[in-house]
């Protein structure tokens, strides 16, 4: 009798488990298309603003995108790593899986139109403008940047400023320090800090595309912003002298950078600055975010910024845009997500905190403080340059190459092989 209901026993185990399998892989097929009942709802949002300094803005768009429309999801995938050192990785294997997400951050310029575009991966988005009557609620020169062959393929959320270092106005005033606005009188204040036992320029460069930062910024001074561009349009070779003497002047400034600058990334050479171990740092204005919103300092109070020397009068322009990839299951959704990117409240709840000017023209300027509102004016009146390190100027293979050399250069200082590495990597531009 035991051995009977024993077996019974056994055989009700046997039955639930095997009802429990079927149920589960019933239930997987439910939720498979549960999934894609959701994925047509779901918006992945890729970038590389994670953490620091980086993720504010992010969270305030998408806080004010849920805000209207609960009913669709989305999802923040994002990758750490400055200026996409990691996401452009990811992201490049997942388009050529044909894995793309939703919508992804990428730069004007080249790093949109020559990469994703020209790979015809990316959805045109013209008609997306005019039914939003956006045509002329971007300057023209932006579209451009977004635009290939009378096509324009992404909405940009933010302009960002490269050609600015920040500095603690604490540490400049304790050393006599004016704010130098040429290359030797930026050479002679550092002199003065180095000889106070204060480190003269920030770098993090553990990530290499901040030190490129750097020496662009040192092309553009010495070339001026005619000649600057011409360099990345392959009009003037790398061989021109002012390329060398732009490398020799880049040279001397990593005479004045913090010793452990191979270790750090771009917060943390930011926390040099913050603390008044060191005195300037050349970064985009994300750093003013970080420094607002994260370090909790005032502007134009605990730190001050000025024009990369030589280079008054031009705008070194970075801007973060998102498009519409081949491909996705659900564009309708997504460009719900655009249109509040590109709205004048969702450009005004992002780059206050993203230290950023708004992309639109016609944003609230009494929601930005004294650095957005001066940057504003400034971006106005200003010749625009693309910015290599972030993209816009040349290709991605051709940046590949260029931050190797540059990082090689950091510590070899060989003008002539970081000129010769330069010249090789043309063709790629
Ligand atoms: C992006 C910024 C970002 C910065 C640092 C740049 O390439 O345009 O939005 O804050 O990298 O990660």
């Amino acid at each position: 009798m035991k051995k009977l209901y024993g077996f019974i026993l056994l055989l009700v185990l046997a039955l639930v488990l095997a009802a429990c399998s079927s149920d589960s892989s019933g239930d997987s097929g439910d939720s498979d298309s549960g999934e894609s009942e959701s994925a047509g709802k779901k918006v992945e949002i890729f970038s590389w603003w994670t953490g620091a300094g980086e993720e504010d803005g992010l969270l305030a768009l998408i806080d004010l995108f849920e805000e209207k429309h609960p009913d669709i999801e989305i999802e923040n995938a994002a990758v750490a790593g400055g200026a996409g050192t990691n996401a452009k990785a990811v992201l490049a294997t997942r388009m050529q899986g044909d894995d793309p997400p939703s919508t992804f951050q990428v730069h004007g310029g080249d790093e949109l139109n020559e990469g994703w575009v020209a790979a015809d991966k990316m959805e045109p988005l013209n008609d997306f403008y005019e039914e939003n009557g956006w045509m002329d609620k971007f300057p023209e020169e932006l579209i451009d940047l977004v635009s290939k062959d009378g096509n324009i393929y992404s909405v940009p959320v933010d302009i960002h400023r490269g050609n600015v270092i920040f500095y603690n106005m604490k540490v400049f005033e304790e050393n006599g320090i004016e704010v130098p606005t040429t290359f030797d009188e930026f050479f002679a204040a550092a002199d003065k800090l180095k000889e106070a036992g204060v480190t003269p320029l920030a770098l993090g460069d553990k990530e290499a595309w901040t030190a490129t930062q750097i020496f662009e910024n040192v092309l553009l001074g010495v070339l001026g912003p005619d000649d600057y561009k011409k360099l990345f349009e392959g009009e003037i070779g790398f061989d021109d002298e002012r390329v060398k003497e732009a490398a020799e002047k880049f040279g001397k400034m990593l005479d004045y950078i913090n010793e452990d600058h191979a270790s750090r990334n771009w917060q943390d050479s930011a926390q040099l600055v913050a603390n008044g171990e060191a005195a300037m740092l050349n970064m985009g204005d994300w750093a003013k975010g970080y420094f607002s919103n994260d370090l909790e300092l005032e502007t134009n109070k605990d730190f001050g910024y000025f024009e990369f020397p030589a280079t008054d009068g031009s705008f070194a322009i970075i801007t973060d845009t998102f498009g519409l990839p081949k491909g996705i299951e659900n564009p309708d959704d997504v460009k719900e997500f655009l249109k509040v990117l590109g709205s004048v409240e969702g450009q005004d709840a992002f780059n206050p905190l993203k230290g950023s000017i708004p992309a639109r023209v016609d944003a609230d300027k009494s929601k930005y403080d004294e650095y957005g509102q001066e940057t504003m004016e400034d971006f106005k009146g200003a010749r625009l340059v693309p910015s290599l390190a972030h993209g816009s100027a040349a290709s991605e293979g051709f940046l590949t190459k260029a931050n190797q050399a540059v990082n090689i250069f950091v510590t070899q200082r060989d003008v002539d092989t970081f000129i010769k590495a330069l010249q090789n990597a043309a063709p790629e531009m």
